[in-house]
C-alpha cells in the first residue's frame, strides 16, 4: 500500500514489553493519532518507523518499500520520513532559513533556498528567515520545525507530542494550522499523543493504546467517543459515574433510571458508565438533590445525590453555563443514551 504500514510490531527493552503486536496503516494525506498513556511505547514506535531504533519483531513499510523487518534496516535518511519531536529543537547557531534548508542538501543551493522560503511562507514565517531560533516564541519555533520537517517533501510525517510545550490557547491555534498544512502537503502523518483532546481535534482516525502497549480500539474520533470498546476507552475523556447492575430483559435498572443493555443475557452482571454531560435535568426523571454546584467556566459541575430507591448515591453532572440552586430544591434527572455505556463486569 501507499503511505505507512506497521505490521505486528512487538518491542522489548530488557525484559520489559513496550509494544505488543501493534499494527496500523496511514494513507497519504491521512492523519492518524496513536493515543495512549505515558510510557506505553508511543515514542518507541515512532523511533522504529523513523529508523532510530532497531526493529525486533514485525515489519514496517513506506510506500512499496520494506524499511524495517528482521534483517532489514533502511537508514533514517533513506526512508523519506519527516520528524517533529517535542525535543527536536531547532539548531540555535543557524538562521531560520538555514534550519529549513538543512534537510535539502541534495538540491542545488538556489533551488533549496527557493523551496525553504516557500515553506517558511506557507507557515507564515518568511519574515523571520534571517532570525535565530532563540529570538522566536514557542509557537513560532513550532512553525519553523514543521517547515523544516516538510521541506524535503517526506512521504511520511511522524509527530511526537509536538504541542505539549505550548500554552493552551496557542496550542489550539497551532494544531489547526498544522493540520491544514499537513493536509495540503499530503504526507501520511502519524501523530502520537497522550492527550485525548489533541487526538480528537486532529485525527482522521485514532488508535487507542493501553498501558501495556496494545491497541485496544481503532476508529474515527466519533466512534472512539460515542462507541468506546471498553471502560478504559470510555474513561479517556474524563471521570465517569460508575454504577453496577444486573440485566433483565435487555435492560438494567440504575438509581438514575433504566438503561438499555441490548445483547446482554438475563442475569449478566454489568457496569454502567455515565459521562457527567450525560446527566440532564428532566421534568419526569429520577429524583435527586443538588448537593453542590461549582462554576468551572463555560460549564458547571454539580454534585447530585439520588433521592429515589438508592438513596444517597452521589453523581457528578456537568451542565452548560452557570447554575443557581436554592438549598434543598428537589430536582429530577434523566440519562442521555449517547453518554451512557454498559459493559460486562469482569
Ligand atoms: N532505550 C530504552 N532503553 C530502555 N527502556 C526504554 C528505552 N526507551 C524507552 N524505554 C522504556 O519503554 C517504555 C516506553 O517508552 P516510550 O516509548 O518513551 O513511551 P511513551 O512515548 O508512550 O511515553 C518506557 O517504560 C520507557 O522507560
Ligand atoms: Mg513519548
Amino acid at each position: 500500500m501507499k503511505g505507512l504500514a506497521v505490521e505486528h510490531v512487538t518491542h522489548t527493552f530488557g525484559d520489559k514489553r513496550t509494544l505488543c503486536d501493534v499494527s496500523l496503516t496511514v494513507k497519504p494525506g491521512e492523519l492518524v493519532c496513536l493515543l495512549g498513556p505515558s510510557g506505553c511505547g508511543k515514542t518507541t514506535l515512532l523511533r522504529l518507523a523513523a529508523g532510530l531504533e532497531g526493529l525486533q519483531v514485525g515489519r514496517i513499510t513506506i510506500g512499496a518499500d520494506t524499511v524495517a523487518a528482521p534483517g532489514v534496516n533502511v537508514p533514517p535518511e533513506k526512508r523519506g520520513v519527516g520528524l517533529m519531536f517535542q525535543d527536536f529543537a531547532l539548531f540555535p547557531h543557524l538562521s531560520i532559513l538555514d534550519n529549513v534548508m538543512f534537510g535539502l542538501e541534495g538540491l542545488k543551493a538556489d533551488e533549496a533556498q527557493r523551496r525553504a522560503m516557500a515553506m517558511l511562507d506557507r507557515v507564515g514565517m518568511a519574515d523571520f528567515a534571517n532570525a535565530y531560533a532563540h529570538t522566536l516564541s514557542g509557537g513560532q519555533q513550532q512553525r519553523v520545525a514543521l517547515a523544516r520537517a516538510l521541506a524535503p517533501r517526506p512521504r511520511v510525517m511522524l509527530l511526537d507530542e509536538p504541542f505539549s510545550d505550548l500554552d493552551t490557547t496557542l496550542r489550539a491555534q497551532v494544531r489547526e494550522e498544522t493540520v491544514a498544512i499537513l493536509k495540503e502537503s499530503g504526507p501520511a502523518t502519524l501523530l502520537v499523543t497522550h492527550d485525548p483532546e489533541e487526538a480528537m481535534a486532529m485525527a482522521d482516525r485514532i488508535k487507542v493504546m493501553d498501558g501495556e502497549g496494545r491497541i485496544v480500539q481503532a476508529g474515527t474520533p466519533e466512534e472512539i467517543y460515542f462507541s468506546p470498546a471498553n471502560s478504559y476507552v470510555a474513561s479517556l475523556f474524563g471521570k465517569l459515574n460508575r454504577m453496577t447492575g444486573t440485566v433483565k430483559a435487555e435492560q438494567v435498572k440504575t438509581p438514575l433510571g433504566t438503561v438499555s443493555a441490548k445483547g446482554f443475557a438475563d442475569g449478566a452482571d454489568v457496569e454502567i458508565l455515565v459521562r457527567p454531560e450525560g446527566i440532564g435535568f428532566a421534568e419526569s426523571g429520577a429524583p435527586v438533590e443538588v448537593a453542590e454546584a461549582r462554576l468551572l467556566g463555560r460549564r458547571s459541575q454539580l454534585r447530585l445525590r439520588s433521592r429515589g430507591s438508592d438513596d444517597g448515591h452521589e453523581f457528578v453532572a456537568h451542565v452548560q453555563g452557570g447554575f443557581r440552586h436554592s438549598g434543598d430544591c428537589p430536582a429530577a434527572v434523566s440519562l442521555d443514551p449517547a453518554h451512557t455505556f454498559v459493559f460486562a463486569r469482569t
